[in-house]
């Protein structure tokens, strides 16, 4: 079992992704593509081979995913817009800084049409409401720099939506009264901290609580599972640890067991990790196996902004070094 991170491995299986293009799983996948690129992308900045992927050919597929009649980004060419592609989108082009390759103003609009009278967002023009997508929707405007600028947009709604998800145990779930779910407390204290209110929108027994919750998901293996009773699975090394370093609690994780795990799940061979040992590599585990390890402050990767999930220094330049927080 390897013990320390293969670094040449990954760059080598995250590069093969676009070069299978007549398998099938290359094809069963196109529903998230725009997502693939991102999350390749975020591994190989991590990982300090941000050159890996050619520049000019990921600006044109994010382009190419692009709607100019509505400003919003579907998952590959031809597919239907939707929030969280809109978001992958302007994290690719925000990494790679290349914002300006895209119209901004478009953008602003199409998520500032998903908003619902409750503060909450769908999806897409189709409806679902999910916390996640006032996640997507606040990252997206604050990338572009427009979250204090998005006309039509109530960042106050949606952080009142947000706080409805909060549930008793200390976690949030996809909507008011919905079950605490790993993900889903990733994406509301994500959102209240973009928004600049989570400090004063919980309490230090909230946070305590949240903490308590968050930190009990560690098994006895090492690793950490979205939900009691759930399996361990390498992806919550984010959605845990990302929250966790957010309150301020990463110190209540046992750092060294949750490395150890991560490590054990990588593909030796191939590159790429899996969400638990012995499973199937993949680029969406890989990526979040390499930021959780990052927040654990693994030696040689490259710092991961735990609100954003994206390299820390493209963040600093784009968002925190201007930003511009809610004033209510
Ligand atoms: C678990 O999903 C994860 C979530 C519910 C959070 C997803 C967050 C986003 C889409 C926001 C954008 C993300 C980033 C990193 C910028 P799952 O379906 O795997 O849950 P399960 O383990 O219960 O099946
Ligand atoms: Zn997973």
């Amino acid at each position: 079992m390897a013990s320390t991170l293969l670094t040449s491995k990954h760059v080598a299986y995250i590069q093969s992704l676009d070069t299978k293009r007549d398998r099938l799983d290359y094809h069963l996948t196109s529903h998230l593509r725009l997502s693939g690129v991102y999350w390749g992308l975020t591994s190989l900045h991590l990982l300090n081979h941000p050159t890996a992927l050619p520049r000019s050919e990921t600006i044109d597929f994010v382009k190419s995913c692009y709607h100019p009649s509505s400003g919003g980004l579907g998952a590959s060419p031809g597919h239907d817009p939707h929030l969280l592609y809109t978001l992958s989108g302007i994290q690719i082009l925000a990494t790679i800084d290349a914002l300006d390759e895209i119209d901004g103003d478009k953008v602003v609009e199409y998520v500032s049409k998903l908003q619902n009278p409750d503060g909450s967002f769908s999806g897409d023009e189709w409806g679902e409401v999910d916390s996640r997508f006032v996640y997507c929707a606040l990252s997206t405007l604050s990338l572009l720099g427009r979250l204090g600028d998005a006309p039509g947009v109530s960042a106050e709604g949606a952080v009142g939506f947000v706080l409805r998800c909060l549930n008793a145990d200390g976690g949030f779930g996809m909507a008011p009264a919905a079950e605490s779910h790993a993900g889903q407390i990733f994406t509301c204290v994500g959102a209240l901290k973009i928004a600049g209110v989570f400090e004063k929108s919980l309490s230090e027994d909230q946070v305590n609580l949240l903490g308590d919750w968050l930190c009990e998901r560690q098994l006895p293996n090492g690793g950490l599972n979205g939900r009691p009773e759930k399996l361990e699975d390498v992806c919550y090394s984010w959605w845990v640890l990302s929250s966790m370093a957010m309150i301020g609690k990463l110190q209540w994780i046992d750092r060294e067991k949750l490395v150890e795990f991560i490590l054990s799940c990588q593909d030796e061979e191939n590159g790429g990790i899996a969400d638990r040992k012995g499973d199937v590599a993949d680029v969406f585990h890989t990526v979040f196996g390499v930021a959780g390890l990052s927040l654990l402050g693994y030696e040689g990767l490259k710092e991961v902004d735990p609100v954003y999930c994206m390299p820390k220094d493209v963040t600093d330049r784009i968002v925190w070094n201007h930003r511009k927080i809610l004033t209510t």
